[in-house]
C-alpha cells in the first residue's frame, strides 16, 4: 500500500454512472468530518447522470467522458480508460471510487491504480456478482443479503474484500424493498472503508485485506458493520 503524506487530505476520484447516492454518502461523510478526504473529480460515462449534478451542487469538479468517440476502436474499453486515466491524473487522484459505475474497468486503470480502486457492490460477494444482484439474491431465496466494498481487480466483482454488511431478507420483500435496505448499509460502509484507507490502515495480502487496529476498535465497540 503506498505511503500517504499525513498532511494532505486523501484525494478521491469518483466514477459514477447514475443516481449517485453513494457519491452523496461520501460527500456527506466528508462534510460531517467523519471522512478525512476530498473529492477532486467526479467522472461519468453518462451525460445526464444525477451523480454529476450532485457534484456540481457541492461545488465539485464534474467531467462527462463520452464513450462514443472510442466505440469504433479495436479495444474501445481500454481507449476509454486511457481518457479516464488522463482526467484522474490531471486532478492528482490518489484513490478511485467506483460508485454505481456501470462500465467494466480495464487493465489500463487497474494497473495504474493497483489496490487503489474501490468498488461497492450490492451483494455479499462472492455471491451474486454482476447485474441485478438484489433480484438474484431474492430469486435464490437467501435469508441474508448485503453489500461489499472491495478493491478492484481484473475479474468483475472479484477483488479483495475490505468490508461487508449484512441485512435480513424479510418475508414479502420485493427487489425494491431489499435494495433500499441494502443501500442504507452501503452508505455507511463505503465512507468507513475509505476512511480506513485514508488512515493507512488497509493492508492487502493476496485475497485478504487486513485492517490494522480493528481488534482494538472492536474491543471499544467502535466498528460493527452488522449494527452500523
Ligand atoms: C448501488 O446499489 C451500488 O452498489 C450498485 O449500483 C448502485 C448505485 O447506486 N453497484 C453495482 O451494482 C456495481 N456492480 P448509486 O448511484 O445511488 O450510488
Amino acid at each position: 500500500m503506498p505511503e500517504r503524506s499525513p498532511a494532505g487530505k486523501l484525494r478521491l476520484g469518483v466514477l459514477a454512472s447514475g443516481r449517485g447516492s453513494n457519491l452523496q454518502a461520501i460527500i456527506d461523510a466528508i462534510e460531517q468530518g467523519t471522512l478525512q478526504a476530498q473529492v477532486v473529480v467526479v467522472i461519468s460515462n453518462k451525460k445526464d447522470a444525477p451523480a454529476l449534478e450532485r457534484a456540481r451542487r457541492h461545488g465539485l469538479t464534474d467531467v462527462f467522458l463520452d464513450p462514443k468517440p472510442h466505440a469504433g476502436q479495436p479495444d474501445s474499453r481500454a481507449a476509454y480508460d486511457h481518457a479516464v486515466l488522463d482526467v484522474l491524473r490531471k486532478h492528482d487522484a490518489e484513490l478511485v471510487l467506483l460508485a454505481g459505475y456501470m462500465k467494466i474497468v480495464t487493465a489500463v486503470l487497474i494497473d495504474a491504480y493497483r489496490n487503489r480502486i474501490m468498488n461497492i457492490h450490492p451483494a455479499l460477494l462472492p455471491s451474486f456478482p454482476g447485474l441485478e444482484s438484489q433480484k438474484q439474491a431474492l430469486d435464490w431465496g437467501v435469508k441474508v443479503a448485503g453489500c461489499t466494498v472491495h478493491f478492484v481487480t481484473e475479474g468483475v466483482d472479484e477483488g479483495p474484500i475490505i468490508i461487508q454488511a449484512a441485512v435480513p431478507v424479510i418475508e414479502g420483500d420485493t427487489t425494491e424493498s431489499l435494495s433500499a435496505r441494502i443501500l442504507e448499509k452501503e452508505h455507511s460502509i463505503y465512507p468507513m472503508a475509505v476512511q480506513w484507507y485514508a488512515e493507512g490502515r488497509l493492508e492487502v495480502q493476496g485475497r485478504r485485506v487486513s485492517i490494522r487496529g480493528t481488534q482494538e476498535s472492536l474491543g471499544k465497540g467502535l466498528i460493527n458493520p452488522w449494527s452500523g
